[in-house]
């Protein structure tokens, strides 16, 4: 679907230096291996973001002694530290950051080090200045903030990929190094004359002849017909047609990825098959398709920041898991915070307990680290008033006993999750081109993708306990239920294999607006759901944004907000599982939610946003025909109950995100092995870890 340009490899000069190796302090064996898959990383990491560079050297020693009391085994280092590794053009300087690597190593930690390229240093930005950034108004940026760089910049690249490359020379084999970061968070497209050529050679690879696209994007529409490749404006928003708004994005998605790869290429014959490459997200960040990007790393990362301090521990869980579904693994959490940020409207603190909590929901997800950002303040610098473990005097913060706490119980349970993944019998397809699609032309302007996903997730995880999250090109055979609650855009080829899916006995769940677009954002000529409407065996007649709510009554009963579609079933074996009432207009009587069984599987319909009682409530039935069933049924619905099972071992992480203790009916079998867990109960905000018998659900 989205062409990525060719990555030219690198080659290399074999000849690289190995740093003179300290004596592991601590050896692989302390660390019993992960799910992840790399032997000497530990099984579970926790540690934090670490700036040697902002302090004096005199200082290390006691920041490593307080990281350990911490609980610490992790230091993430180095990744704006490019005026410091390189102060000159060409003119390398990693003497304190062997140091830095060295003393950390003696105190027992691992290293993740990630290469400096969100942030250049002034030397690159005055010499070069054609690999600034332009916005999308033709501004370019100045040099002092961050990613102000072009994306697109062969030169930025060039400069990006040799320090990537002497930073690998340099500790590609050292002990202590597990893991590379590459860049941090990228995410801002460039629209500098680079970038556009380069949209121009990505329009080229995608459409073949400029006739094609003419034909996909329908440019007879307004005139907007094209001669030439040369000729298509590059933007990300305004009043542009909707199949050029959508390639954009298949265009950032290849440009970043592509910049992802010019390092890791270079920087993969050079360092350790036991560490690994990754890059770190960010929070249901749309900038590109994080499926495409991670294709070619070895773990996802992201970092969890909740700015307003108050945890939506749903929605939170959900974006953990489509971390997950990056790869189908565990992965690292790379950020988050210790209390609050410095970057949202209010900056509430998380409470008490909350940083504990949320850390233990990463891992229940699937999370083999949990790093704080960050591990004290800089003097001075962007960020002076972010949340951190130690305070400007160098003491703990007030949060530091908890986070140590968390760590230590983390660590202590690090054998047990070693080679554990999340389970879950619920699968569920998020699609970024589907997103965009929706976000590009709302209909509705309250109408949003994140929400109708989170809406079905939300009874789906508390109900079945484990949801993971897939691309629409994901094998789907391991569940039993596959809900894409905003399937927009499909291909044909998406089309098919869900129909597989189906034919092959599964029950998959469409929401509204789903089967509407092809992957140029154009209508398919057959209405909702499109290429799946044959095996629907209905279509939708009409889709109505909608003002004011409007009920739905049959088999499930509730309401219908923001959007409505009516049904029209054209195969005799269609069931009606709602229709729309009171609804006056043209939606009275209309089914709002369909069904036909196919086989031993099924295709069901679901055209309209509802309410969480009645999302509840056909989250129950959905689950009752997939038959599953949940590791603890009749949990209170605060808990995050979730199971993370591998290597002969199950595991069950139990947490209590509510103000008060609720009961828990344990599984026969189960034995606790650390937390909140006290006469049948787990406390509020608690979290307690249990071992399963194998065979006890
Ligand atoms: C992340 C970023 C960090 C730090 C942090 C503060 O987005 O990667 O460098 O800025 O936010 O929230």
């Amino acid at each position: 679907m989205i062409c990525r340009p060719v990555i030219a490899a690198l080659a290399l000069a074999a000849s690289f230096s190995v740093i003179p190796g300290v004596a592991l302090a601590q050896t692989p064996a302390d660390f019993p291996g992960r799910a992840t898959g790399y032997a000497d990383v530990p099984a579970i990491a926790v540690g934090a973001a670490w700036y040697p560079e902002h302090w004096p050297e005199s200082r290390w020693e006691t920041d490593l002694k307080l990281m350990k009391a911490t609980g610490f085994n992790t230091v993430r280092l180095a990744e704006f530290a490019w005026s410091r590794m390189e102060p000159e053009e060409g003119k390398f300087d990693f003497a304190w950051l062997d140091r830095a690597i060295a003393a950390a190593q003696r105190h027992g930690f691992m290293v993740v080090l990630g290469t400096p390229s969100a942030a250049p240093p002034a030397w690159l930005t005055q010499k070069y200045p054609d690999t600034l950034r332009v916005d999308e108004n033709g501004r370019r940026a100045g040099h002092g903030g961050r990613r102000h760089f072009s994306f697109a910049s062969k030169r930025y690249r060039e400069l990006s990929r040799r320090i990537a490359v002497e930073m690998t020379k340099r500790y590609g084999h050292h002990p202590a190094v597990v893991g590379w970061q590459i860049d941090n968070e990228v995410g801002p497209a460039s629209f500098d004359a680079e970038s556009v050529a380069a949209w121009h050679a990505f329009l080229k690879a995608r459409y073949g002849t400029i006739d094609e696209l003419n034909r996909r994007w329908t440019t007879q529409y307004w005139s907007q017909f094209y001669n030439d490749f040369d000729q298509v404006p590059l933007h990300q928003t305004g009043q542009q047609n909707p199949g050029l708004l959508l390639d954009f994005r298949h265009f950032t998605t290849a440009t970043w990825t592509d910049f992802i790869q010019n390092q890791a290429s270079a920087m993969r014959p050079l360092i350790d098959s036991r560490s690994f490459i990754t890059t770190n997200t960010m929070y249901w960040n749309a900038g590109f398709d994080h499926f495409v990007l991670h294709r070619d790393l070895d773990i996802a990362s992201w970092d969890n920041y909740i700015p307003n301090g108050r945890p939506d521990w749903v929605s939170n869980g959900a974006n953990h898991d489509l971390v997950r579904g990056y790869k189908q693994r565990s992965f690292w959490l790379m950020e988050t915070q210790a209390g609050h940020v410095d970057w949202g409207t209010i900056n509430r603190a998380l409470d008490p307990g909350q940083v504990r909590e949320m850390g233990w929901q990463a891992v229940a997800h699937g999370a083999d680290a949990v790093l704080y950002w960050q591990w004290r303040p800089a003097a001075n610098g962007q960020e002076t008033y972010y949340g951190t473990v130690l305070g400007q005097d160098g003491k703990p913060n007030l949060i530091q006993p908890e986070i140590a706490k968390m760590s230590t119980e983390m660590t202590g349970a690090a054998a047990l999750l070693a080679d554990t993944q999340p389970t879950a019998q619920v699968g569920m397809i998020y699609s970024f081109d589907s997103r965009w699609a929706l976000d590009l032309q709302p209909h509705n302007k309250e109408y949003d993708p994140i929400k109708a996903f989170t809406d079905f997730y939300r009874p789906l995880r508390v109900q079945s306990q484990g949801v993971h999250v897939l691309a629409p090109d994901a094998d789907f055979s391991a569940y039993p239920l596959v809900v894409a609650p905003h399937i927009n855009v499909i291909t044909a080829a998406q089309a098919k294999h869900l129909e597989a899916y189906v034919r092959g006995g599964g029950h998959l769940v469409l929401g509204a607006r789903s089967g509407m677009k092809d992957d140029a954002n154009a209508l398919w000529p057959e209405r909702q759901p499109g290429p799946l409407a044959a095996l629907l065996g209905a279509r939708v007649a009409q889709y109505y944004a909608l003002d004011e709510d409007v009920g739905i009554t049959g088999t499930i009963n509730g309401k219908a907000s923001l959007w409505a579609e009516a049904i029209e079933p054209s195969a005799r074996d269609v069931r009606t599982l709602a229709t729309y009432r009171d609804a006056g207009g043209w939606l009275d009587g209309k089914p709002a939610i369909v069904t036909r069984k196919v086989g031993r599987g099924s295709i069901t319909y679901v055209g309209a946003l509802l309410d969480p009682e009645t999302m509840a409530s056909l989250a129950t039935s959905l689950l009752a025909d997939a038959k599953i069933t949940p590791i603890i049924a009749g949990a209170h619905p605060d808990f995050e109950i979730a199971e993370r099972a591998g290597g002969g071992k199950r595991v069950l992480i139990a947490i209590n995100h509510g103000d008060v203790a609720h009961p828990l009916a344990l599984p026969a079998g189960a034995r606790p092995v650390s937390g909140d867990w006290a006469n049948g109960s787990v406390a509020a905000h608690g979290v307690a870890l249990f071992e399963l018998a194998a065979k006890a659900r």
